[in-house]
Parts: structure tokens; sequence; C-alpha cells
């Protein structure tokens, strides 16, 4: 194919990734007491490596007590930043953007991780500051039931959580990073005040759907305060749940912040009950694009799509079909960290592998020059089928 899209480099503020594939933020739970570790190094190193355009690193919280685990990555002090430049070094190296994502867990805080059971925690020897870690929300209402009660935020407390996701969009700055990615998805706590199955409140930041929008607009405007106008906003939103917040308030938020700064809606669903939902059928291949669809659309704004985005033709027609502006992939680039790397060669470009570093990509521009009828493993099951 001549000229992919998926390839074509694209340009948003001062900031031009070499293609349109993304790292689509992924939790390690693998940090130490708030710090990146080697892990996180190795992990946002293969991925740049691999030819990604854009490696987005994982929610890393603006507040100690926004941490889901014990292994969340944070932000909420100085401290932090030296740990994440030497991520963002490593990933420039490799010719690749290093962008972050903010979080905040809210009721979803303090659990195990996912392959501990992900249950609540319970007070113990390993946790030494319990009660800083509180559970907070925008109502005091658990979901399941069974977990335990978030208190609700006072309107009083609202202001200065807001400048702390304005601290940390300053900190994501001098740590290097040129993408910033606000997470308002998967019933954490900003997508807690947009629901109105979560948010009961009836101060300002709860009832109408402008009130419930509010606490994602003052995010917006305090990270916009601090991160330089040259660098690219993006906004995750689950854009539709399966309680009551859905595509029409999505594109109605996304009119709302792009005149303060947001540049890309990042396009996930689901969370707020636990499970991922689609308004257009089962969850399979690419089942989250209309989302982007409909946002870069309705809302004239650039999009993301994300979701079982698995193979480069795939990810080359939602471009094509004008349906998303940027490709992110998550649980496909766990499983070969090169497969930027492989969708440019099933794509038809880069024929001396200039998208991988020196190390790599010498050896397979002469590989493949030389010994042509030798396929990737990629492209077949086995030498019968790939021959
Ligand atoms: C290990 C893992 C960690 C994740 N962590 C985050 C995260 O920190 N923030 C977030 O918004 N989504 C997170 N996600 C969701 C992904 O970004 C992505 O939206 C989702 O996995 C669907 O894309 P996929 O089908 O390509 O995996 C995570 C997914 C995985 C598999």
């Amino acid at each position: 194919m001549a000229d992919p899209l998926l390839f074509r480099p694209i340009r948003i503020r001062d900031v031009t990734l070499k293609n349109r594939v993304v790292v689509a933020p992924m939790h390690q739970y693998s940090g130490v007491k708030g710090f990146a570790t080697d892990w996180h190094l190795m992990n946002a190193g293969r991925y740049a490596a691999g030819g990604a355009g854009l490696v987005i690193m994982e929610s890393t919280k603006v507040e100690r007590r926004g941490c889901g685990t014990v292994g969340d990555l944070g932000l909420w002090d100085d401290v932090f930043v030296p740990g994440l430049k030497r991520c963002t070094d490593f990933i420039r190296a490799r010719n690749a953007v290093p962008g972050i994502q903010l979080g905040h867990s809210g009721r979803k805080a303090r659990r195990a991780r996912p392959w501990e059971g992900g249950g609540p925690l319970q007070p113990g020897p390993d946790i030494d500051d319990w009660d800083a870690w509180e559970l907070v929300s925008a109502s005091g209402l658990a979901s399941p039931e069974s977990d335990p009660l978030p208190r609700a935020l006072t309107t009083a407390e609202i202001p200065a959580l807001v400048e702390r996701w304005g601290q940390a969009a300053r900190r994501a700055h001098e740590a290097g990073f040129d993408v910033l990615d606000i997470h308002a998805a998967h019933g954490y706590l900003l997508h807690q005040f947009l629901s109105p199955y979560a948010n009961r409140r009836n101060d300002e930041y709860g009832g109408s759907d402008l009130n419930r929008m509010r606490i994602v607009i003052e995010v917006v405007e305090s990270v916009r305060a601090y991160w330089p106008a040259s660098k690219p906003l993006f906004l995750r939103l689950s854009v539709e749940d399966d309680s009551g917040w859905g595509p029409a308030g999505s594109v109605e938020l996304a009119r709302l912040v792009k005149p303060k700064g947001v540049d890309v809606i990042d396009c996930s669903s689901g969370g707020m009950r636990g499970a991922p939902v689609t308004s257009t059928g089962p969850v399979t291949y690419g089942y989250q694009v209309p989302y982007a669809e409909r946002l870069r659309r309705d809302a004239d704004i650039l999009s993301m799509a994300v979701g079982l985005i698995v193979h480069a033709d795939q990810a080359e027609a939602i471009l094509q079909e004008g349906r998303a502006d940027l490709i992110a992939l998550a649980r496909e680039l766990l499983y070969n960290p090169n497969w930027p790397m492989d969708a440019a060669q099933k794509l038809g470009v880069d024929a001396q592998f200039g998208s991988v570093p020196s190390p790599q990509a010498y050896w397979l521009a002469k590989r493949a020059q030389s010994v042509k009828s030798v396929v990737p493993s990629t492209y077949g099951r086995s030498l019968k089928a790939s021959s």
C-alpha cells in the first residue's frame, strides 16, 4: 500500500508524532511507593524501540489517595520526577514521543492487584499510611455495594484537588513528557463525577449534566494552566457506560473542553460497574471505534480509537474511513511490542526498518534484502503456512 495513513506523521500543537500508532496507557502495578522502577523503563522502552509514535505511560496518580493499588505510580510530589525523567529520556532517544496519563481512582482506590484478586485491601503491616489512603468520591456510594464506602468530597475540598491535577501536570512537563492524557474514564474519580449513577450531589458539582461535568472542566483548566501551550492534551472518556453516561454527554463535554485546550478525545467505554459496554454489539475487533467516529464527527475534535485493534490493515482502514485520527493499542502490544514495526512491513513501508533502533534495523533490513524467501513469524502459523 502506498503511503498508508498509519505511518503518516501527525502534528498536534508543536509535537509531531512520526506515525499514528499510540501505546495506550497500561498500568504496570509495579511502582514502589509511587516511584517508577527499572520495570517501567524497560516496559516503556520496549514499546518505543518497537516503533510506536507515541508511548503513553500508565495512569499516574495526582494524589496519594488516588492510588488504585500499592503498585501505582505517583506525581503528587516533586520526588517522583527523576524516575519518570529516566523513562522519557529513553523513549525520546528511541525517536518516540513520551506521554503520560494522569489519574485518580476515587472510590476504586486501595485494592489488590488484578492477579491478586483485585478486591478491597485490608489494613496491615504492609501499608504504613492506611488513613492517608482514603477512599473519596463524588458521593458516599459504593459499587458494588459490598465494597467499602467512600467519603463524599466536600465542596470546599474540590479546589485543592483540582489544583493537584495542575501540579501533577507541571511535574509531568518537568519530567519530559510531551503529551498528557487526563483519565476521566473507567469508573475512576472523574468518571464518578460525570456519572448520574455515582454522583448524587446537590451542590454545583452534581445534578445537571453541566454540574456533573464541572470538575472535569476545572481539571482541564488547571492542567492547561501548568501544561505548556505547545504540548498536546488528551482526555480519556468512557464515551458510554452502563449507568447513564453516554455519547451525547461525551460529545457535549468534548465541545466544552476543546476551547479550553483539549486536543484529542481518547475514546474508551465502561468501567462504572465493571464491564465494558458498546452500543454497537458484542466486544469484538474495534468495538469502541464507533465512539471515536462519533466524537470526531459530532464534536469536531481529533479522536483516538482503542479497543481490540489488532491487525495492521484493520488499523489502516479505521484511519482511511475517517473514523479516528490516532490508533491506540494495549494488549496486542503486550503480545508483540514490535507491532508498529511489524505493521509497517505488512503495509509495505519502511523497507530499511528505519522506525526501530539501528541494532535491530541493520540486521532485519539485511535479512529482508538477502533472503527473499523468508517472511517474519507474524506472517503465518508455520513454514508451510507462510511460504
Ligand atoms: C495491563 C493493562 C493496564 C491498563 N491500564 C490502564 C491505565 O492505566 N489507564 C487506562 O486508561 N486504561 C488502562 N488500560 C486499558 C487500555 O488502555 C485499553 O483501553 C484497553 O486495554 C483496550 O485496548 P486493547 O484491546 O488494545 O487492550 C489497561 C489495560 C491493560 C491490559
